[in-house]
């Protein structure tokens, strides 16, 4: 293929093309990026999940029990849990009378235990003189890694907060541990404890208080995204209109947050609330797509035109909250006292969710009829530099009123994402790919046959071309975000996504996908560049990157006829001689070989190599069938 790349005539790019979208799904929050280590840690509830003991377990026949006392810890957390001690639960050791009593919790399916300062708060209310001993030791074997006495301040009236550390003095060698809070039986003056808010973290990303597992969150920022849609997905919606993902329960001391009746089938704990997010987003440099509540659930509840000006309302708090200013807004303020006073930068706000799927004909219809134009007019009256996005595209039948932007999601087969090389092309209205994936098989049973569990070598090149496709229009491609971003291999609701996890951090593990983004995302260009060729089996963008001085050349080949597709590559003005880095990914032999979590074997093979251009200026290099490569010039 021989390509001659023009020294004008493209467009300007969008500095976010490449992102993630993040919602509790697949345990990718609580229990996964949100560092919390203690499962179940404040009994929360919702219409949809009962509270449970789930996670504890009593220590020496203490009695473990669900209350809602008259006074409890907070309006938001009404359940506590009682620990009964009785002369059963005092147990006689080596003959000498040992009255430890307590409970343990085993964590998001284990805990990492390793030596490095934990931090750890739980309320107790109740009468108890003596002290408390936290923790972490073996579930297999028993032995203590480490622990810490917390003197009891405790009182029959009221609840009282108590706060410690802890470092083991040893790594535990794997991750099958538990946390455990003891105390002695006789000093408790009522026969029982109340405790609420238990709560243990290891050190976190950035060191943020209630902040993000270190490992993951390095996961994340190692493909180098700019652009996070938060809080879903389906978790904005919620499974009905009493239960949205309200971005209000998120905020401020824990005790204070509620929890969510999640939409993946667990509870969850508004531990990863908004403010969590917006650290994580100034803490990574990534540009927000913020999402709405917009009157629609997934049970198909829609909120009336009459009704829905409360919540057009609760959506410019929200916006206000993000980046109003400190001292002239309400909402401003508020994030002031949580700690950041300077406004968070918003430039993209997105009304609700696939509202072409959850409330069916009806759901789309009074979207377009009452629910976007409502959302729309009264934002930009109010932020006109803010980019309004309908969570639909022009391909599911919306002619987007002006100013707004669409939304386009896929999830598909390699073949399909091939497809969507040049579906933008002719499309003048802006969009956010707000998620997108490989996770069928061509010529399977699609979603009847459910999705694929890993990213897999031909899904992920499918996904370059599309991803190409949108950097050829990425004047009108705000960015493209990969969901979902991450899943827990204990317990998950959709198998495709970047990055698996585990409690021990050792099956962190990057998917054929994250090598992709990685490449691409690590390759900004700041503009496109028009070239000659054609395209099929190589699909190709080139352009330049004006901040660095370098041009570039990103390509994918998908179902070429030939072992390689020879390039032969220039771009006008480019003297003779000019250095280049060329990177080559190529996969297994199965093209539906992926990364394995519990073989740890990477299937991608990472080749960089310096090339230099001839006489003529031209680069020539080859590349097999099903890989990707990119080409940075080092100088333009
Ligand atoms: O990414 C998983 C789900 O797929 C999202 O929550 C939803 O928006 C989409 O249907």
């Amino acid at each position: 293929v021989v390509i001659s790349v023009k020294a004008t005539g493209g467009n300007a790019t969008s500095p976010h093309q490449y992102g993630f979208l993040h919602e509790d799904i697949n345990n990718s929050g609580d229990g996964g990026l949100y560092a919390e280590l203690i499962r179940n840690r404040a009994f929360q509830s919702s219409s949809i999940f009962n509270s449970t003991l789930e996670g504890w377990t009593p220590i020496n026949g203490a009695a473990l029990s669900l209350k809602d006392l008259d006074e409890p810890l907070s309006k938001a957390l009404k359940t506590s849990m009682n620990v009964a001690v009785s002369s059963s639960s005092v147990s006689k050791r080596n003959g000498s009378s040992s009255q430890v009593v307590g409970f343990a919790n085993d964590g998001y399916w284990g805990m990492d235990v390793k030596i490095q300062p934990y931090t750890g708060s739980f309320w107790v209310r109740g009468e108890y003189e003596g002290s408390f001993t936290a923790s972490l030791q073996s579930n297999l074997t028993s032995e203590v890694f480490g622990s810490t006495e917390i003197e009891a301040k405790t009182s029959s009236s009221e609840w009282v907060e108590h706060e410690f550390e802890l470092t083991p003095t040893k790594d535990a060698p794997n991750s099958n541990n538990t946390f455990s809070l003891t105390f002695d039986a006789a000093g408790v003056k009522d026969g029982s404890l109340d405790f609420n808010l238990i709560s243990l973290f290891p050190p976190t990303y950035k060191g943020r208080k209630n902040g993000l597992r270190i490992d993951l969150a390095e996961a994340i920022e190692g493909f180098y995204p700019t652009l996070l849609r938060i809080p879903g997905g389906n978790m904005l919606e919620g499974n009905n209109s009493n239960a949205w993902w309200d971005w209000k329960d998120t905020l401020g001391p824990l005790k204070d947050r509620p929890g969510f009746s999640g939409v993946w089938g667990y509870q969850q704990s508004n531990g990863l609330g908004l403010m969590e997010y917006l650290w994580l987003a100034e803490d990574m440099d990534l540009e927000i797509v913020l999402g709405v509540y917009n009157g629609l659930s997934l049970n198909g509840d829609i909120i009336p035109k009459d009704q829905l000006q409360s919540f057009v309302d609760d959506a410019l708090d929200q916006i206000e909250f993000v980046s109003g200013d400190a001292a002239t807004t309400k909402w401003g303020a508020v994030r002031a006292e949580l700690g950041h006073p300077a406004p968070f930068k918003l430039q993209y706000v997105e009304v609700g969710n696939e509202d072409w799927l959850a409330g069916g004909d009806e759901g789309w219809e009074t979207f377009k009829e009452y629910r976007f134009p409502m959302f729309l007019e009264a934002i930009n009256a109010k932020y006109p530099h803010i980019t309004v996005i309908s969570s639909g595209s022009v391909f599911d039948g919306y002619e987007i009123p002006a100013p707004g932007a669409g939304d386009y999601h896929i999830y598909g087969t390699p073949d399909s994402l091939v497809d969507q090389f040049d579906l933008f092309d002719n499309v003048t209205i802006p969009h956010i790919i707000g998620e997108a994936a490989a996770v069928h098989p061509n010529g399977g049973l699609g979603w009847d046959a459910g999705l694929l569990e890993y990213p897999w070598w031909s899904g992920t090149i499918g996904e370059a071309v599309s991803m190409i496709g949108y950097e050829r229009n990425a004047d009108r491609i705000i960015g493209a975000a990969y969901a979902p971003i991450i899943r827990s291999l204990d317990r998950w609701q959709w198998a495709a996504v970047m990055i698996q996890f585990a409690a021990d951090p050792a099956k962190t593990t990057l998917s054929t996908s994250w090598y992709l983004w990685e490449l691409f995302a690590g390759h900004l260009m700041t503009h496109t560049l028009p070239a000659s060729s054609d395209f099929n089996p190589l699909y190709y963008v080139t352009g330049k990157n004006e901040d660095k001085g370098t041009y570039l050349f990103k390509g994918a080949v998908f179902n070429a006829t030939t072992d390689e597709v020879p390039v032969s590559l220039a771009f006008e003005g480019l003297r003779p001689g000019t250095e280049a880095e060329l990177t080559i990914l190529t996969g297994p032999e199965d093209p539906y070989g992926f990364n394995d979590p519990f073989t740890g074997v990477n299937v991608v093979k990472t080749v960089k190599e310096k090339v230099v251009s001839d006489e003529e200026g031209r680069f020539a290099f080859s590349m097999p069938d099903l890989s990707i490569a990119v080409l940075e010039t080092k100088s333009a």
